[in-house]
């Protein structure tokens, strides 16, 4: 079809022969939409879920033995969330990874933030981020923002596991993607610092959680990895807390315009979402969509690592707090 002159459009002698030209200048008649633009409150398009870290170590024991060590930096499992084929939630993607004694994972760098939770590791498992070699050893948070470099090894005599939490569903649909090898396949590592932002050793984070829980009043600590606030969080794009509770705690509901993942550093316990019970022990993954109502419960004590990407609708003006109740 040729492109329709401004006469042929002003004389359109009805409403489907004016959508037919319009469909081939590429407009739409607005008032004849075939979904809504807007609605009233956010959809309910990723579900809220629970993955099993005992599942998926077996998983990963598998894949140490059917995959090379070639694909070491790959070998991971990616957290779908049921609404989808790719990502835990809207902006956040999470992934089981490890790596076996005397494997490298080779160096590299993105635009995507990244940070990881060790769940189990020997002494002897380390990522090296701009040069500085930095422990991984269970309960530690290492961080990798955008475009730093980063590549990982394990020179110990266990398999080291950890969960990778990453924004890239935010970066490919912003498109600011960008990715480049190491030159030198492994970076090698220049300093052992004592003290890096990028590293929050569990041995810190435990005194820190136990300074807190002494001023709490007795409801579940909560700590900030990294500061918090849009300008000072451990990230661009994801805020890092640890919570507490105690034996028989629970936290206050919560339903937060901002997406949480949150990876089980101690213990067990259960969150309840909307209805929904997601049960939970030490390693596993549960992820709350924004604007969901939730609680976590525990019975023994548990430390939960929560991961939220509240900085970007902070900084954007979307940040919202609900009323926990429905
Ligand atoms: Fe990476």
């Amino acid at each position: 079809m040729t492109s329709p002159t401004p006469q042929q459009l002003a004389h359109s002698g009805t409403l489907e022969d004016l959508y037919k030209q319009l469909g081939s200048i590429r407009m739409g008649a607005g008032w004849a939409k075939p979904t809504p633009s807007l609605w009233a409150e956010p959809k309910k398009s990723f579900a809220p879920f629970v993955w099993s870290y005992a599942q998926a170590k077996g998983a990963l024991d598998a894949a140490g033995r059917l995959i090379n060590t070639e694909l070491a930096e790959r070998r991971n499992l990616i957290l779908q969330n049921p609404a989808g084929d790719y990502a835990t939630s809207r902006t956040i993607v999470a992934a089981y990874q490890m790596i076996m004694p005397g494997e490298k994972a080779r160096s590299h760098r993105h635009t995507p933030n990244a940070l990881r939770l060790i769940v189990d590791a020997e002494p002897g498992a380390y990522t090296i981020v701009n040069g500085e070699k930095l422990s991984m050893m269970p309960g530690d948070v290492v961080l990798t923002p955008n475009w730093c470099w980063h590549g990982h090894g394990n020179d110990g005599r266990a398999c080291a596991y950890w969960l990778d939490v990453l924004d890239v569903p935010l970066v490919q649909l912003l498109e600011p993607m960008f990715f480049e090898p190491h030159p030198d396949e492994f970076e090698k590592e220049s300093v052992v610092p004592n003290d890096s932002p990028m590293h929050f050793p569990w041995a810190d984070t435990e005194r820190r959680l136990a300074e807190a829980a002494s001023r709490s009043n007795g409801q579940p600590a909560e700590i900030a990895l990294g500061g918090s606030g849009p300008e000072k969080s451990a990230l661009d794009t994801m805020a890092l807390a640890m919570i507490e509770l105690k034996a028989g705690q629970a936290t206050a509901a919560r339903k937060v315009m901002a997406n949480s993942v949150f990876g089980v550093a101690k213990g067990s316990g259960t969150t309840e979402v909307e209805g929904a019970k997601l049960s939970w022990s030490r390693g596993d993954v549960i992820v709350v969509p924004a604007w969901r109502s939730h609680v976590h419960r525990s019975d023994g004590g548990a430390v939960l690592f929560r991961v939220t990407d509240e900085p970007v609708m902070q900084k954007l003006g979307f940040l919202r707090n609900g009323s926990a109740a429905h």
